[in-house]
């Protein structure tokens, strides 16, 4: 029997929302989203490309939040969060964490009902001229994010040495390296087209102590 390759065969239709969370002119997390995105659309996925300074928001105060109102960066964040299957960013870690304005923006957004990074599926990079390429600052992100309900993928990518590991083109100049960044965002592509396109029957669980078995569902599984 033929097996299909995931790598070749045809997708079906899904968007990513890909964006470096830098503000800097020659930002290395600008080259590694933009790297990215190009990878996305070579294997078949639609991409959503955005900058950071598009979603610049006030820091949060909660005297702010009158009727619900958002200022227009948070907004531009939930339209585009929205428009999306998924998820995307390129961060820089600051002093062991993720960027302040980042984690602001996050916050402003999360207080949009339907919350809108629930059950998003979400990919984290990182590129920095130190030897951990900014590792650090995912392992944050990704308390907020799995906070709000968002699928952080497991493997996260972080660019060490940043300013000598890419090629004046923006590529990674090691192929190795190379390779495992393209696996890594094949995998996760894999990983979104099938929560988005081959749901599962039940799409949610649910334990907790003292829950009755219900036939009904029992049986569906
Ligand atoms: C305030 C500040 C704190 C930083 N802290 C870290 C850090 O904790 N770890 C790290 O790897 N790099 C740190 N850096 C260096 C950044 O990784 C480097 O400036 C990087 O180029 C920023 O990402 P960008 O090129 O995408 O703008 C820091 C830089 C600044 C300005």
């Amino acid at each position: 029997m033929e097996t299909l390759n995931p790598q070749t065969s045809q997708r079906e239709s899904v968007r990513f929302l890909v964006f470096s969370a830098s503000l800097r002119k020659d930002s290395f997390n600008t080259k590694l989203a933009k790297l990215a995105a190009s990878i996305v659309e070579n294997h078949g996925g639609l991409v959503d490309y955005a900058n950071m300074s598009e979603f610049e928001c006030p820091s949060f105060n909660q005297d702010l939040e009158s009727d619900g109102q958002q200022p227009p960066g948070a907004v531009n964040l939930k339209n585009r969060i929205l428009s999306n299957n998924a998820l995307i960013i390129s961060s820089p870690e600051y002093n062991g964490g993720m960027p302040g304005y980042l984690k602001n923006a996050i916050d402003w957004v999360s207080r949009v009902r339907p919350q809108p990074f629930n059950e998003k599926n979400a990919l984290l990079l990182s590129a920095s001229p130190s030897m951990a390429g900014g590792n650090r600052a995912l392992w944050m992100l990704r308390m907020p994010f799995e906070h709000l309900g968002t699928r952080v993928y497991p493997d996260m990518f972080s660019l060490a040495m940043a300013h000598k590991a890419l090629t004046p083109e923006g590529e990674i100049m090691d192929a190795t390296l190379a390779k495992r960044f393209e696996d890594n965002l094949i995998n996760f592509m894999n990983l979104v087209e099938a929560a988005v396109h081959y749901p599962c029957i039940k799409k949610a669980w649910v334990e907790f102590l003292g829950e009755k078995p219900d036939p009904v569902t029992e049986r569906v599984e």
